[in-house]
């Protein structure tokens, strides 16, 4: 039994598993960010990303998502060594091989596409995470709610001295804010880091406003012309990679195997064409 074979496949199995998860992932984040492009000031794009920021379901995935996508990085590079350390002499003269454009570079596309996505990260994700400063919303619902529940007397005394603190400084700031109600009337959007100072230390009652965080971004040309670059990296790995990925499942057949490739040339237009049309979008209209 030649077992760094196996373990060479297993890996190969893993990879090609979590892409084609990834490749969906893409899909599901496309079908929410083209919301973006509703004319409806973010009402659609406000309530999806609600949804999906606060769903447990939708939490659990995040993390599997992350673990995913290192796995998915982490035994790429793991074979890319195994490959290099089973080839240690370099061919003088370049060799025709059958490999595709496409699994040549996989590794670079996949390497300047992480930049990419951590640039990505720096504008949205680490909104969230409090990391980095963006723009924030709350929802006027909410704090009628809260309010609601001291009225009541259903909030513990902690949690209610709390909320008044928040709400006593909230309200100082009101006027400035209420510039900013949404045209669905559910939010007070729009907000910086300095609106909401020093209000932020109850993050909880705010939101990343990612609507007019995209709005800022993509405004800025050289950030959308970076994005676009996302964009085609995606689709080009999304090309290599659905065939690739069948092929190691044992999926292929010279039958369909045309029929996979146009499949995935399909679905990477769509991604960068989908994709590409928000920042032009918030570029130009
Ligand atoms: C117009 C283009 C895009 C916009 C406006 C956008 C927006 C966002 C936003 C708002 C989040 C944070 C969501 C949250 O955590 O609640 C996010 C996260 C993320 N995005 Fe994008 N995205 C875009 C394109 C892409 C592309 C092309 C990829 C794939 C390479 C991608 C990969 C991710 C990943 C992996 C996360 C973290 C997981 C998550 O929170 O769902 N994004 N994106």
């Amino acid at each position: 039994m030649n077992l760094p074979k196996i373990a060479s496949i297993s890996k190969k199995i893993v990879v090609a598993l979590l892409g084609l998860f990834l490749v969906l992932f893409v899909g599901v984040h496309l079908g929410i960010n083209l919301c973006l492009l509703r004319d409806d000031g973010g009402t659609w794009y406000r309530a999806a990303s609600n949804f999906m920021g606060t769903n447990y379901v939708v939490k659990v995935f995040e993390v599997v998502l992350f673990a995913t996508i290192i796995v998915h990085i982490l035994l790429t590079i793991a074979l890319q060594i195994q490959n290099l350390k089973a080839r240690p002499q370099r061919y003088h003269r370049p060799q025709k091989t059958k490999t595709s454009f496409g699994s040549k570079y996989a590794i670079w596309t996949g390497i300047l596409l992480l930049c990419l996505l951590m640039m990505h990260f720096c504008h949205f994700y680490f909104v969230k995470t409090g990391w980095v400063e963006g723009k924030y919303m709350i929802s006027i619902e909410k704090i009628l709610h809260e309010y609601d529940r001291i009225e009541m007397g259903l909030m513990e005394a902690d949690e209610e001295a709390d909320f008044r603190l928040f709400f006593n400084c909230f309200a100082n700031k009101r006027d400035d804010m209420t510039k900013n109600i949404t045209s669905d009337g559910n939010w007070i959007a729009n907000l910086t880091a300095n609106d909401i100072e020093p209000i932020e230390e109850y993050l909880p009652y705010f939101k990343p406003d990612f609507y007019n965080v995209a709005k800022d971004i993509f405004r800025v040309p050289i950030y959308a012309i970076l994005y676009i670059i996302m964009f085609f990296v995606v689709g080009f790995h999304i090309v290599h990679g659905i065939p690739s990925a069948f092929q190691t499942l044992g999926l292929n057949h010279n039958k369909y195997n045309a029929v996979i490739q146009w499949l995935a040339w399909i679905y990477a237009v769509i991604i960068v064409v989908g994709f590409s049309s928000i920042p032009i979008y918030f570029l130009f209209f």
